[in-house]
């Protein structure tokens, strides 16, 4: 059985990630070693287990050593044998027949719900010969380089967040009428949070889900939206994790924004297990 002993934690980049080695999340895990887990993945936003070799039902039983499990607004992508599971593919097609990419375009998971999930886990099964990287956007370091003004500007304001906002550049597929009715028609939430575990402020803003800033005009919420996204999106607030297969990530969705960078031979298979965990209303 791993011990806090055996186990070693390294960060990945100055300010986001970290690689676990030394855990086998198929195997117990006692109460030491998930505190140290769990307190490591609050310090790192991104926390990565190498060579995890796993089922999605054992996949299952691991992320639950971090909390609860968070169920999909969309069930399309649902492993038959274990729905709790989801899967994350290239190989899938939009109803007109292009390809689908989920995730590829700056987000943070489900922040149309009433309280969004805390964090997101991929195990990574396939993958390209190279490229297909996650990019991860520290949102805190974002909201901690912002201007004063700014800061004294969007601390207060809060945002309308939808399904698919009427202003997203990337479509996502649609939803069954099943799903469509287990998801709020909108949900408001600040655009600046304060995370829950570690104190901090960051920026909680979503291109594919913010409708409306509460009380601004459109074109306002817009070039807002833009200037906040062009600073958050500077390299010096990202990480790219470079997948191998058998890396279990897990990723902090309130203090992040990921996109999947679909930058590589598509004729290759790229396939991950996905599963997201319970959080709470930001505030
Ligand atoms: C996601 O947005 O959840 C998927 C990210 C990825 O495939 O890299």
């Amino acid at each position: 059985m791993a011990s806090t002993k055996t186990i070693t934690i390294t960060p990945l980049s100055d300010h986001t990630g970290a690689e676990v080695e030394g855990v086998d999340l198929s195997k117990p895990i006692d109460a030491e070693v998930r505190a140290r887990l769990n307190k490591a993945f609050v310090d790192h936003s991104v926390l990565v287990m190498r060579d995890q070799t796993l089922s999605a039902p054992q996949m299952l039983d691991a992320v639950k050593l971090f909390g609860e499990v968070f169920h999909q607004q969309n069930t399309r992508f649902a492993l038959p044998e274990c729905p709790e599971i989801h899967y994350i593919s290239n190989q899938d097609k939009y109803d007109d027949g292009s390809r689908y990419i989920p995730g590829a375009g700056y987000h943070t998971d489900h922040s149309n719900a009433v309280e969004p999930p805390k964090a997101t886990v991929l195990l990574a099964l396939e993958l390209p010969d190279s490229g297909g990287d996650t990019q991860y956007v520290n949102m805190q370091e974002a909201y901690d380089g912002l201007p004063e003004d700014t800061k004294r500007r969007i601390d207060g304001l809060k945002a309308v967040q939808v399904y698919q906002s009427r202003h997203s550049t990337r479509k996502l597929t649609g939803l069954s009428a099943e799903n469509r009715a287990r998801v709020a028609d909108s949900v408001i939430h600040p655009i600046v949070r304060t995370h829950p575990e570690n104190g901090r402020k960051g920026l909680f803003i979503n291109p594919i889900r913010i409708d409306d800033i509460v009380g601004m005009e459109e074109a306002e919420t817009l070039s807002l939206m833009d200037e906040l996204m062009a600073h958050a999106t500077q390299d010096k607030y990202q990480y790219w994790h470079k997948w191998r297969v058998g890396d279990l990530a897990m990723w902090d969705n309130r203090c992040l924004l990921h996109k999947a960078n679909p930058d590589y031979d598509m004729d290759q298979m790229r396939y991950l297990y996905r599963v997201m965990l319970k959080g709470d209303a930001p505030y």
